[in-house]
């Protein structure tokens, strides 16, 4: 379990994370969101003591990182593949990192597999491409066999075999009791993998809730309703306390009531429909929404943005609350 409590890091005048405080559990894959900037590594390496709270504090299984006897068996962390001896090969490093913990060099051999380096394992480290790095940063993660996980965007560049490896390998990992704390940019990855996420914002918590929750609480979640007799269903609805809105005439978008009961309420009163659709929101609507306040480094359209298509768009409201 990992326990931040009031956690704040400041850099200068930059307050990188600011009072923040939420806790990963074992036995789940909680996911750690937020935008470039947002304060994700910042957290990540003050929980592995890399970096020192300016404020508040940290604990791994009831302790701070640098308290534990045997760090590497308690925490694995991958927080920057890049940090590696270019000079040595994967299997030098690996052995001397588990020379230095009193790990054997069969658990050297075990994760060398696991991360699927084995042809690669003698070659400098130098050498390897974003993708073979990050496996070989998640086989040093993996080396103590530790009971907490730190991932920091694992997946960045990893083929989709890899991908789905990592997700595989983070949900065994959690299913054994484990307690693995990843963060990526990659939402529709995030929501195969997780379930639980925490999202930051400009150094803040933003959401720190099961997937579930997070997506139920989407505004983007309704029933998508096209009917020749629209405006006569839509005064039906309301009075249910459904908010109706509608973007086009025959187009009707329902929020708080059920394609079941939006369908019985056409059928009694003879009103035909041609389309009853429930719209889900997706992760990444949900992070957008939850975000849209926080990013900071904003993009710039390259070309003229094509009108959007979103499953709710901008609206009339007919009705409702
Ligand atoms: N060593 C440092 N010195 C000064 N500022 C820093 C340092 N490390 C991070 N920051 C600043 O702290 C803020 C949070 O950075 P952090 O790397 O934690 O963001 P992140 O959420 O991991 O972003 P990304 O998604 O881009 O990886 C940023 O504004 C960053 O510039
Ligand atoms: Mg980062």
């Amino acid at each position: 379990m990992i326990e931040v409590h009031s956690l704040t890091k400041r850099y200068g005048h930059k307050t990188a994370v600011d009072d923040v405080t939420f806790t990963v559990a074992p036995g789940i894959v909680t996911g750690f969101l937020g935008p470039n900037g947002a304060g994700k590594s910042t957290t990540m390496r003050m929980i592995v003591g890399l970096d020192r709270p300016t404020q508040g504090s940290v604990t791994v299984n009831g302790k701070p990182y640098s308290a534990h006897r045997s760090p590497l068996t308690e925490v694995g962390a991958l927080l920057d593949a890049k940090a590696v001896h270019t000079g040595r090969s994967a299997y030098n490093h690996l052995r001397a990192m588990a020379a230095t913990h009193g790990i054997p060099v069969s658990r050297v051999h075990e994760v060398i597999e696991m991360t699927g380096l084995t042809s690669v394992a003698k070659k400098r480290v130098g050498g390897f491409s974003l993708g073979m790095g990050q496996r070989l940063g998640i086989a040093v993660a993996l080396l103590g066999n530790p009971k907490t996980l730190i991932l920091d965007e694992p997946v960045n560049g990893l083929d989709p075999e890899g991908v789905m490896w990592v997700r595989q390998l983070v949900r065994s990992l959690a299913n054994e009791g484990r307690t693995v704390f990843l963060s990526s940019h990659l939402m529709s990855e995030m929501a195969m993998t997780a379930d639980h996420i925490v999202v930051i914002g400009r150094g803040t918590i933003l959401a720190d809730a099961p997937v579930s929750e997070i997506l139920a609480a989407a505004s983007g979640n309704g029933v998508r309703v096209r009917s020749p007799q629209a405006a006569q269903l839509a005064e039906l609805i309301t009075p249910s306390g459904a908010q109706v809105t509608s973007s086009e005439p025959g187009l009707l978008y329902v929020n708080g009531s059920s394609a079941v009961q939006i369908g019985e309420l056409a059928a009694s009163a003879g009103l035909v429909l041609h389309e009853l659709t429930t719209v889900e929101s997706t992760l990444e609507d949900a992070y957008m929404e939850l975000t849209a306040d926080s990013v900071e480094y904003h993009s710039t359209p390259t070309h003229p943005a094509p009108a959007p298509a979103p499953a709710r768009p901008s609206t009339t409201a007919i009705g409702g609350k």
